[in-house]
């Protein structure tokens, strides 16, 4: 990737990002497919809002649009249980330049404390818009080589990594030249954070792989690691009532089971170490979570 790939963006004007003072934007992005984006946006999305920040989502899949349909289903069950529920506001863009996206983030971000971008699972020019633009790039991995090669190859005899990826080099380069909008606007330097998703304790050789390659990476490229949700099918079952496990009470039998599952939320929010709007709670995950 070069930088020069970031001028192609669609639109005649060079894209402006957000200004200091705008909520903090936080993108899911990876290039694959079927990692855990739209899961794990949707589970932080919601524990932001039981902390009480204001969160404002935007979902960049026009076809899938899973978060989208997600919190639609959320606002579905609220009705029709007659139930008071914290939600996000949310929003599909649909528009076909940089400058419409910014123009719906001014309008939807606005007056939020964070505003979210749920990306789609392949090559994107809005996806690669938000990320250059993100002040936390959440790229969720499932514990898995196949999504790692996304990242960097590794070698297949030593698990040593090879080479970094087109995507992590395209991220390389958005950090760049984010680099110079944070001098140029007073923003905060990107974070970015490798997710890992759908762990399972079971396949504990395969997980140390990973880390190893994971570590070695982390610092060749500059992100942090840090853990998400493990392999519930509860995270699949939720999506019909837009319901996530922090709705106690509102998930019948399911409701008292999950503890550790909570906990594990907790652990992923405090993970991407977002800053404390002042409506926040001091710790709010953590008391829904009890
Ligand atoms: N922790 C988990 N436990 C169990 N199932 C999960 C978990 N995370 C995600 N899934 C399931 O994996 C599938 C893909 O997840 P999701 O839609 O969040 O990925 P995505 O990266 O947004 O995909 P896309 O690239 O297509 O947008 C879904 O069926 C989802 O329910
Ligand atoms: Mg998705």
């Amino acid at each position: 990737m070069t930088s020069g790939q970031f001028d192609k963006l669609p639109g005649t004007a060079q894209p402006h990002g957000p200004s200091a003072g705008d909520p903090h934007r936080i993108v899911f992005a990876n290039e694959k497919g079927g990692t855990g984006k739209s899961t794990t946006a949707m589970h932080v999305a919601i524990a932001l809002v039981y902390q009480g920040a204001k969160v404002a989502v935007i979902d960049l899949d026009p076809r899938q649009r899973t978060l989208h349909r997600y919190l639609e289903n959320r606002a579905e069950t609220i009705k029709r249980r007659s139930i008071a529920l914290p939600t996000a506001t949310f929003e599909v863009f649909r528009g076909d330049s940089v400058e419409q996206l910014e123009a719906m983030a001014l309008d939807v971000g606005t007056g939020h404390d964070f505003l979210l971008f749920d990306t789609p699972g392949r090559d994107d020019p809005f996806a690669r818009h938000a990320a250059t633009f993100a002040d936390t790039l959440v790229t969720p991995l499932n514990d898995s080589f196949v999504d790692f090669d996304l990242i960097g190859q590794v070698d297949a005899e030593t698990f040593k990594v090879r080479r970094l990826s087109f995507y992590a080099e395209m991220i390389w380069e958005a950090r760049k030249k984010r680099a110079m909008t944070t001098i140029k606007q007073g923003r905060k330097e990107m974070d970015w954070v490798v997710v890992r998703n759908r762990t399972q304790h079971v396949e504990a050789r395969n997980m140390r792989r990973i880390d190893q390659a994971l570590g070695e990476l982390s610092k060749r490229v500059g992100f942090r690691v840090t853990n998400g949700l493990s392999e519930r099918v509860i995270y699949r079952e939720l999506f019909p009532s837009g319901l996530t496990l922090l709705d106690k009470g509102h998930l019948g039998e399911l409701g008292t089971s999950h503890l550790v599952a909570r906990q594990e939320m907790r652990a992923l929010v405090m993970g991407l170490n977002l800053p404390n709007p002042a409506r926040v709670s001091a710790d709010p995950v953590l008391e829904a979570a009890q």
